[in-house]
């Protein structure tokens, strides 16, 4: 689904002057198709039945978009045979595409909720579909792409402009005295100070989850770039909290986040996002007094 022109926005916006508000309503009651792409109906779909051997049988819907056809997106409903497939979603989708559906596309690597690559909506939340029981959902199981993004085909979004928002806060080590000989050390204590924070896999659950991100995506951060952020300032042994503070000090940037915590609810790595972006802000007025 394209972009429309009118709302054509920069990838990345340095500055929040760069682009204007927008002058037209903007709240609910949103008039009848504004700003939607014709596309974004979805239509109910095939539905592919049980193989005839099956008895343990689970209905799955499953969100289906294919952009070189002019369809509109549609639900299809596959009926998984669960003695055949793993215990997981994941493992239905792969079981899906390989015995129903070849052509149904999704991300996957390592199946241990470590690279971050199959979350997806499921049954109305954001999850990681390998570390998601089947078992614990009802039927039919119902499965969405990551809302908020462009999506490139099926359960894939467009993840283009969250990376490079995640390049933005720049996440490596700023250093300035010279080089040790070895390595630069930290006390235990120090480091525990990023627990909770370096285990984020960069999944994209929370900032798809983030209403404040669904309206100022284009200038406001976002809870995973700013629990990386926060990763930053929070080590020792960077040396450039004044620049990263600065590079937040933005109306769009940080204080979009209205703590309203979908970001927290949702993460499957159970981190905390909310938490990063209020020890940021509480290091931004420190700095001020
Ligand atoms: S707490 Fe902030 S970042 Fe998290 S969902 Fe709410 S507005 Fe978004
Ligand atoms: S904070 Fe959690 S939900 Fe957000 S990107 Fe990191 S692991 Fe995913
Ligand atoms: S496949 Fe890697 S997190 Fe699910």
């Amino acid at each position: 689904m394209a972009e429309s022109k009118a709302h054509a926005i920069p990838r990345i916006v340095e500055a929040s002057d760069q682009v204007s508000r927008s002058p037209l309503f903007k709240r609910f009651p949103v008039p009848r198709g504004y700003g939607l792409p014709p596309g974004s109906r979805v239509e109910r779909g095939r539905t592919w039945p049980a193989p005839a051997e099956a008895t343990r049988v689970k209905a799955f819907e499953v969100y289906r978009y294919d952009p070189d056809s002019d369809r509109n997106p549609r639900l299809d409903t596959f009926m998984v045979d669960l003695d055949a497939c793993g215990p997981m979603v994941l493992d239905a989708l792969i079981w899906i595409k390989n015995h129903i559906d070849s052509t149904l596309a999704f991300r996957r690597s390592c199946r241990e909720g470590i690279c971050g690559s199959c979350a997806m909506n499921i049954d109305g939340t954001n999850w990681l579909a390998c570390t998601r029981f089947i078992s614990d959902l009802e039927t039919p199981v119902r499965i969405y792409p990551l809302a908020g993004r462009s999506i490139l085909k099926d359960l894939v979004p467009d993840l283009t402009h969250l990376l490079a928002q995640y390049e933005m806060i720049e996440p490596w080590l700023h250093s300035k005295t010279p080089e040790p000989a070895k390595e630069r050390l930290q006390l235990p204590e120090e480091r525990r100070e990023l627990d909770g924070y370096y285990e984020c896999i960069l999944c994209f659950c929370c900032t798809s989850a983030c209403p404040s991100h669904w309206w100022n995506g284009d200038r406001f951060l976002g809870p995973a770039a700013l629990l990386q952020a926060w990763r930053w300032l929070a080590d020792t042994r960077d040396e450039a909290t004044e620049e990263r503070l600065d590079a937040l000090e933005d109306p769009f940037r940080l204080y979009r986040c209205h703590t309203i915590l979908n970001c927290t609810r949702t993460c499957p790595k159970g981190l905390n996002p909310g938490k990063a972006i209020a020890e940021i802000k509480r290091m931004m007025v420190e700095r001020q007094s």
